[in-house]
C-alpha cells in the first residue's frame, strides 16, 4: 500500500508562512516517497446529515490515509478523524494547544513545572459588570509585575506584563468576556526563552530566543535566535509536556527559572519550522515525516 497524505493549512490567513509550512512537509514527504497533496482548509467543507457525514466534493475513495494538520480548524480535523483519516496532530491536541488555560491544566495535572496561574472566572460580555474585587486576591498571590495572558493568542500579541494594580484592572476591563489568566512573572526569563522541537519521544532541534527590547522573546516580535543544546532535564520536560497534551510533535517553549530550572511556557502543536531551520540547519519536517511513516506502518 502506497501511503498517501494531505497537508492542510489555513486558506484565510494572509502571508506565505502557512503555505510555506505545507510545502516543507510536502518536500520532506516526497524524499520518503510519500505522496502528499496540499489543501487549503476552506476547500474542504464538513458535511453532516442523517446517517451521512463526508467532505463535500470529496469521494470516500479519495480520502487520504493521513493528514498533517497545519491549522487550528478543529471541527475539520475532527471530521477527518471521524472519516477514518489519521490526523497529526489530533483534533484534541490542537484544541488543547490552542487554549493556554487547557494546556496549563493538563501540565499541572501531570505535576510539570509551570508559572503559578490564576484563571479568570468566565464572564459573559453583555453583562458588562466586572467586579475587580475578586482580582485583589489574585494579584496579592502572584505579586507585581504580573503577566496577563489571553487563553487564545500567538506571536506574544495577547500577553502583557503589568506593573501596577490600576493597569491590571484596566486590562481586565478590556478583556472582559474573553478567557484569560493572570500569571506569575518569571523575571529570570525576562526577554528570553528556549524553543525545543519535540517529534515523537525526542527533541530533534532547539534554540534560545532573546529580545533586547521586550519581555517577550517571540521571533515574530523581533527576538533573535541562537542554536541551543538543552540539558537532559530540559529535554525530558519538553517531551513530557508534549506528551501531556498528546502531541505527536510540538514546539515546546520553556522559560528559565530563578535557579536555571526549566518552566513550561507553552506548547505549540502547529509550530513553524522555517525559523528553526534558519537557526540550526535542522529540517524538522524530515523528522515529522519519518515519525508519520513509522506510525502509519
Ligand atoms: N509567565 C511569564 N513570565 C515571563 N515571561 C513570560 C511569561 N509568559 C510568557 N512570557 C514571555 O512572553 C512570550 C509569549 O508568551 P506565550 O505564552 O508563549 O504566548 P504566545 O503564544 O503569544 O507566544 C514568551 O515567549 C515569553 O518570552
Ligand atoms: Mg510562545
Amino acid at each position: 500500500m502506497e501511503l498517501q497524505g494531505w497537508v492542510i493549512y489555513n486558506g484565510y490567513l494572509q502571508g506565505n508562512k502557512f503555505l510555506d509550512f505545507a510545502e516543507w512537509i510536502q518536500r520532506a514527504a516526497s524524499k520518503q516517497n510519500i505522496k502528499m497533496d496540499i489543501y487549503r482548509h476552506n476547500e474542504l467543507l464538513t458535511y453532516l446529515a442523517v446517517s451521512s457525514m463526508s467532505l463535500l466534493n470529496v469521494k470516500e475513495t479519495e480520502l487520504p490515509h493521513f493528514a498533517v494538520f497545519a491549522d487550528k480548524d478543529i471541527y475539520l480535523a475532527k471530521q477527518l478523524e471521524l472519516l477514518g483519516v489519521h490526523v497529526f496532530n489530533s483534533a484534541e491536541t490542537i484544541a488543547c494547544s490552542d487554549d493556554k488555560i487547557a494546556t496549563y491544566q493538563k501540565l499541572a495535572a501531570k505535576g510539570l513545572p509551570i508559572p503559578r496561574t490564576i484563571v479568570a472566572p468566565k464572564a459573559y460580555h453583555q453583562l458588562n459588570s466586572v467586579s475587580l474585587n475578586e482580582y485583589q486576591a489574585a494579584v496579592d498571590q502572584l505579586g507585581l509585575p504580573v503577566i496577563v495572558k489571553e487563553a487564545f493568542g500567538s506571536f506574544g500579541e495577547q500577553v502583557h506584563m503589568v506593573s501596577t494594580k490600576e493597569e491590571v484592572y484596566n486590562i481586565i476591563r478590556e478583556l472582559h468576556g474573553k478567557p484569560f489568566m493572570l500569571q506569575e512573572c518569571i523575571s529570570s526569563s525576562y526577554g528570553r526563552d528556549m524553543r525545543l522541537h519535540v517529534v515523537g519521544d525526542k527533541v530533534v532541534a532547539a534554540m534560545t530566543r532573546h529580545s533586547s527590547h521586550d519581555f517577550r522573546s517571540n521571533v515574530t516580535a523581533g527576538g533573535s535566535m541562537q542554536t541551543y543544546h538543552p540539558s537532559t532535564e530540559e529535554n525530558d520536560l519538553a517531551i513530557a509536556a508534549a506528551r501531556a497534551i498528546g502531541a505527536d510533535f510540538a514546539g515546546v517553549d520553556l522559560l528559565f527559572g530563578k535557579n536555571g530550572e526549566p518552566i513550561v511556557c507553552e506548547i505549540n502543536s502547529n509550530a513553524h519550522i522555517r525559523n528553526m531551520y534558519d537557526c540550526t540547519g535542522i529540517n524538522v519536517a524530515d523528522f515529522i515525516m519519518d515519525y508519520i511513516r513509522k506510525t502509519m506502518k
